[in-house]
């Protein structure tokens, strides 16, 4: 399959583990690039259902290797039970998984500071999953974060933590916060450490080293496009680059070994935590969360959900440069009798056929529809594109021509079998 980056075209939680999962089949690596904890990608194996936050999604088969890059920040506590549960179901990870040594760490204080700054926007939140991703990142960007290399050697970790958790201890202290023992942190974390040590290596030479023996690889997106620090709709997005830039960066892997990007997403649109979507519907939202679905696979929070916003992945596409389309949850829309999809937004007077920048100006956006029939007929039993009703055949060409990329992968279901490759 040769070197293939796959992002989420929306606003996260499109499938991307789903679709990762089945990918992996045709390469020898899978990579987490960004993020941290705060992504849950949902692979279901026969009736067993495995919510990755950290590890890739590639860790179900037993033959692949999987990494964590160097863009990742790793919660060594929240990593090492995610490793202990993997384990308890039978999944081999020493052997199959690396880290990098340079992923930053994210600490206790991260994760009360992400708590407590969201209490002090009150309304203005940005719902963030409170794992401490965007303090974590703020560390790294103003050089004051630790890495693994640091947690993995004890007296350099011991010094360092001694002075984070000095300055740390204050902000939490005057943010109305309690400060954190150093004992615990120190020893909870060494713990951790000792039991990743064996995992932690330079990952970019060993990527390298395996592209010149022939490898395939896998970029495995968290988050999704309007998610994007630089690209989302700022300040309401994570703190991680989610394009697909991010997975060169957060690799050491260059855009020239990249061979072709996948965009991930679903039929409507859905969002999780504060901030615009042009396309919201109660309607389509009740009738999804009736069935059980969109409920966050990290925090249990009902999603938000909308209608298909082809403005919104068109101008994914551009920023990621998506080639082929995996399109997830077909059947979600199985007994919708009219189906709207966003053509453009008008705003101001004007119409827009792109995603402003300046959130206020798209909160402001009102959506244009297109209506497009509904199949009213199951689709979670099909298994190729020619059987897939005319109706559904329809509307999968005009989003995936809307957004300008090819469809490559539809899904009808969440198990492995329950998808169709064109
Ligand atoms: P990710 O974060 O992009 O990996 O997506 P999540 O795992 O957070 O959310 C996607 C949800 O949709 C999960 O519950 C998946 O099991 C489910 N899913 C993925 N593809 C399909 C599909 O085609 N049909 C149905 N019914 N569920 C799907
Ligand atoms: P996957 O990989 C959906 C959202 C949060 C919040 C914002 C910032 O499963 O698609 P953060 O904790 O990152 O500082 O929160 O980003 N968010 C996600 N939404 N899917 C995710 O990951 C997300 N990761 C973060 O809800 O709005
Ligand atoms: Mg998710």
């Amino acid at each position: 399959m040769a070197n293939t980056i796959l992002v989420g075209a929306q606003w996260g939680d499109e499938g991307k583990g789903k679709i990762i999962d089945f990918l992996t089949d045709e390469v020898d690596i899978v990579v987490r690039t960004q993020g941290g904890n705060n992504a849950g990608h949902t692979v279901w194996i026969e009736d067993k259902k495995y919510v990755l936050h950290l590890i890739p999604s590639g860790i179900l088969r037993d033959d692949k290797l999987c990494v964590i890059g160097n863009g990742v920040v790793i919660d060594p506590i929240g990593l090492v039970r995610e490793i202990e549960e993997l384990e308890r179901e039978g999944v081999r990870i020493n052997g199959n998984l690396l880290l990098s040594e340079a992923a930053h760490v994210v600490f206790p204080y991260h994760q009360l500071l992400d708590a407590q700054r969201e209490v002090i926007k009150g309304k203005n939140k940005i719902g963030t999953t409170k794992r401490g991703i965007g303090p974590a990142y703020g560390d790294k960007a103003a050089r004051t974060g630790l890495r693994m290399i640091d947690l993995i050697h004890a007296d350099r970790f011991e010094e360092k933590l001694r002075i984070r958790l000095r300055e740390n201890n204050e902000i939490l202290k005057a943010l109305g916060a309690k400060p954190l023992s150093f004992k615990k942190v120190h020893d909870s974390y060494r713990a951790a450490g000792d039991r990743l040590k064996p995992l932690v290596v330079n990952t970019v030479i060993h990527l390298h080293q395996a592209m010149r023996n022939g490898a395939d690889i896998l970029f495995e997106g968290a988050q999704g496009t309007f998610l994007d620090l630089d690209h989302g709709t700022y300040p309401f997005v994570t703190s991680s680059n989610t394009t697909a830039g991010g997975a060169c960066t957060g690799s050491g892997v260059a855009p020239n070994r990249m061979d072709h990007v996948i965009g991930v997403m679903k039929p409507y649109t859905t969002r999780v935590g504060e901030g615009p979507l042009p396309t919201e519907n109660v309607q389509i939202a009740d009738m999804l969360h009736a069935m059980g679905r969109e409920f966050g696979a990290t925090t249990g929070r009902a999603r938000r959900c909308g209608w298909f916003d082809a403005v919104a992945t068109r101008h994914a596409a551009i920023l990621n440069g998506i080639d082929e389309l995996a399109v997830t949850n077909l059947d979600g829309l199985d007994t919708l009798e009219t189906i709207q999809v966003c053509s453009a937004y008008k705003c101001d007077g004007k119409v827009l056929e792109y995603v402003p920048v300046d959130y206020e100006t798209l909160s402001r956006c009102e959506p244009v529809y297109t209506p497009m029939p509904g199949w009213l007929t199951p689709t979670d039993k099909i298994r190729s594109w020619k059987k897939l009703p005319a109706k559904a055949r329809s509307y999968l060409k005009l989003i995936a021509e809307m957004t300008g990329a090819k469809l490559r992968i539809i899904s009808v279901g969440p198990a492995r079998d329950q998808t169709i490759l064109i």
